[in-house]
């Protein structure tokens, strides 16, 4: 097949359940589960208990990551974590805090690092129920993992002066170009959009420009266009009907994609999968919201979301549409939706009423 040729296997284009066929025990399935910091507990809690309402069967290989750990590991991101993800090659992960500044170094970018989880695809469309100012959005966000200024490649030049470098390559730039088209192509997508800004870095994201293109050439039945950063945030709350796929370097990917979950209904609704050549860790966008750990109060939507995308990598469609109808009807009937929705509903009824949906 042509894109295993060039190196791309199915499991990068998204559709990880022929890569794994044979080599996964489908009853029950075992995913590695880190429930992560603040919220992540309580929103993974109530994801598990709705795939389970599925009538597939799970194990649950659950792993702890994050500061909680560092005093026992030296780490926030113990070996055994990465082991598990290795030998499962699928994870559910609840938000891990970083402190700003100091501190350990974020879990979160350890883990795509060391699993080589390339590719971040963060999906937002209109949900029923949820009114925001935006209509018709279909967007999928593809942001390349592994590099840029998330290298954390920084020093102090002189005191009072810190160099941070941004690094682009061309095999990564490639690699994520070719999974964005990959991902149109097999999701019967009409267009790609790179996201850059080589006006000003006419060096490293000329290159990552000269990849898309590239690659854009191999798939002519995909419309590809170009958009500067800034112009695009401006077209994406003006005119946001215009995108289907984006593809972006790191650092553009990590704020565009929080702007594309607000059109949508902000991040509590928004799921995700960080994808590389051998494991998928599925997880919501947001972060640990300290601000409400423990009180109830967490939406679950987005791990839940991220779970149904993996549903759907492992070709679970009906139990996928299952628990996506469920979660549509209650949004839809607006009476058991979370605070961040403008609901009132705790997470315990937001779950219980998702669940009475699938039944
Ligand atoms: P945040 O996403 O945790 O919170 C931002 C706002 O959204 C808060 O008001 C919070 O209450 C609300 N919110 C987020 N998720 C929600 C949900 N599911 N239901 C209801 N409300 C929700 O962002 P923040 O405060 O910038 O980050 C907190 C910590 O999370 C930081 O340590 C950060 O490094 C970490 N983080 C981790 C991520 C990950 O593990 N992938 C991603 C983003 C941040």
């Amino acid at each position: 097949m042509a894109a295993e040729m060039q190196g791309v296997s199915k499991i990068e284009a998204g559709t990880i359940a022929a890569a794994r066929t044979g080599t996964v025990e489908k009853d029950p399935y075992t995913v590695t589960l880190i429930p992560g910091d603040g919220i992540g507990p309580e929103v993974i809690d109530a994801t598990v208990r709705i795939l389970e309402a599925t009538g597939l069967r799970f194990t649950w290989d659950t792993q702890e990551a994050g500061a909680n750990v560092v005093p026992r590991y030296g780490t926030a991101l113990p070996d055994e974590v990465v082991n598990a993800v290795i030998k499962n090659r699928l994870a559910l992960k609840g938000p891990i805090a970083t402190p700003v500044g100091g501190g350990f170094v974020s879990a979160n970018v350890s883990l795509r690092k060391r699993l080589g989880l390339y590719a971040n695809v963060r999906p937002a469309r209109n949900l029923p129920g949820i009114v925001t100012p935006f209509k018709d959005i279909d967007i999928i966000v593809v942001r390349e993992n592994s590099e840029d200024l998330y290298s954390g490649i920084e020093h102090v030049v002189v005191p009072g002066v810190v160099e941070s470098l941004k690094i682009i390559t061309e095999v990564a730039s490639t690699r994520i170009a070719r999974h964005a088209f990959e991902y149109a192509r097999l999701n019967g997508r009409k267009k790609v959009t790179g996201v850059h800004k080589a006006n000003i870095m006419k060096l490293s994201d000329g290159l990552f420009l000269e990849c898309c293109r590239k690659v854009g050439r191999e798939y002519p039945e995909i419309e590809y266009t170009e958009m500067i950063v800034d112009n695009c945030c401006m077209q994406l709350v003006t005119k946001p009907q215009q995108f289907d796929v984006m593809v972006m370097e790191n650092l553009y990917g990590d704020i565009v994609s929080d702007l594309v979950s607000g059109l949508v209904g902000g991040l509590g609704v928004t799921g995700s999968a960080n994808i590389g050549a051998d494991a998928v860790v599925y997880e919501a966008v947001h972060g640990s919201a300290p601000d409400i750990a423990g009180k109830g109060l967490a939406n679950p939507t987005a791990v839940l979301f991220s779970s149904v995308m993996m549903l759907r990598d492992l070709g679970e469609t009906e139990a996928a549409n299952r628990v996506e109808n469920a979660v549509f009807e209650v949004f839809q009937e607006h009476k058991y939706i979370t605070r961040d929705l403008g609901g009132t509903a705790t997470t315990a009824e937001f779950v219980k009423a998702v669940i009475g949906a699938m039944r």
